[in-house]
């Protein structure tokens, strides 16, 4: 990002604390117009680009549908369908899609990837998801924690991540990090937690809290005493060569009532998972219970969206207003 250029958001640690809070309460405010009928056309006549080299159901779906939401008009650009990759460098796609854009939302595989279209466009770039980050993802589940607990109550609950370490961990745990909420990571041996990451997580319980990291290799030790148990599945996009030794690795980490009760979580913990959900990561009794937040989270990718569009191509990064 130079000087000059325009803010892109490629994760949850690019913004303040303040400034994940008035995202979360903006798309806490675009989820009553969303309901109520009401849109704000503030990209009427703009375009945003989706570049997408990897399936996707809720990021998709609830980007297109902000764009259209926010009177603009979206651009789905699989990876079928462009030059890239193939017959076009990522340094050329950056200049030629930002010159006829808004606005550029990708999801890739290698982080550096979407790191190279940022550097290189002249509009702003939101990550769909990379193989480190998924903001757009956190936003949805802050603002589904704000729903279950209230803002003024975040601060000390506890999240237990249970199973593989990934993207949506990653900006998940930056995001309660800056909320001052705890987070314990429950992961197999060999399925370390990045420690570049891990320092940065560290580093954004910046207010004065007792609320913490903490990395551990049982899951009945990370639930113990959680208000949210999330986890995602064990084989995320590009890993299928891997399925198999993964669903071996991962035995004895299924999120259940089993294990939430061994491992003493609270009484009334809820369930979170970003989807697509597979089954061994958690058991259908978890899944489709009362406590299981995950069709809320999914829907709340929308509001996500419309808040980080508003905040990112309408205001330009202006997020505090
Ligand atoms: N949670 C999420 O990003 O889902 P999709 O891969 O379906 O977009
Ligand atoms: N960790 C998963 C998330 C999908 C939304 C993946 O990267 O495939």
């Amino acid at each position: 990002v130079t000087a000059s250029g325009p803010r892109h958001f490629l994760s949850i640690a690019d913004l303040s604390t303040n400034e994940l809070v008035a995202l979360v309460q903006a798309a806490q405010q675009a989820k009553h117009a969303v309901k109520a009928g009401k849109s704000t056309p503030s990209l009427v006549g703009k375009t945003v680009a989706m570049m997408f080299s990897k399936r996707s159901t809720r990021t998709r779906i609830s980007t297109e549908g902000a764009v259209v939401h926010l009177g603009g008009h979206p651009m789905f650009l699989g990876k079928e369908d462009i030059q890239l990759g193939v017959n076009e460098s990522l340094y050329d796609t950056s200049k030629v899609i930002s010159s006829m854009t808004s606005c550029i939302v990708a999801r890739v595989g290698a982080h550096d990837d979407i790191v190279g279209l940022a550097a290189n466009s002249s509009v702003p770039v939101i990550n769909a998801l990379s193989d480190a980050y998924h903001p757009m993802q956190a936003v949805a589940d802050i603002l589904t924690i704000t729903e279950a607990y209230g803002l003024q109550n975040l601060a000390n609950l506890k999240v237990a991540w249970v199973g593989d370490v990934n993207n949506v961990l990653y900006d998940l745990a930056l995001a309660c990090a800056k909320l001052g909420i705890n987070v314990s990571v429950a992961t197999p041996t060999g399925y370390e937690f990045d420690p570049e990451i891990l320092q940065v997580v560290r580093q954004c319980y910046d207010k004065p809290t007792s609320a913490a990291i903490q990395i551990v290799h049982k899951p009945e030790v990370a639930v113990k005493n959680a208000d949210i148990i999330v986890t995602d599945t064990w084989v995320s996009m590009g890993q299928e060569a891997e399925k198999s030794k993964r669903l071996d690795d991962f035995a004895g980490f299924q999120v259940t009532d089993e294990l939430a009760a061994r491992g003493e979580a609270k009484a009334d913990w809820k369930f979170m998972h970003c989807l697509p959900r597979k089954p061994e990561e958690v058991d259908d009794k978890v899944f489709y219970s009362p406590r299981s937040l995950v069709f809320q989270e999914a829907e709340n990718r929308l509001y996500a969206a419309i808040a980080t569009l508003e905040a990112f191509v309408v205001r330009k990064g202006r997020i505090l207003t």
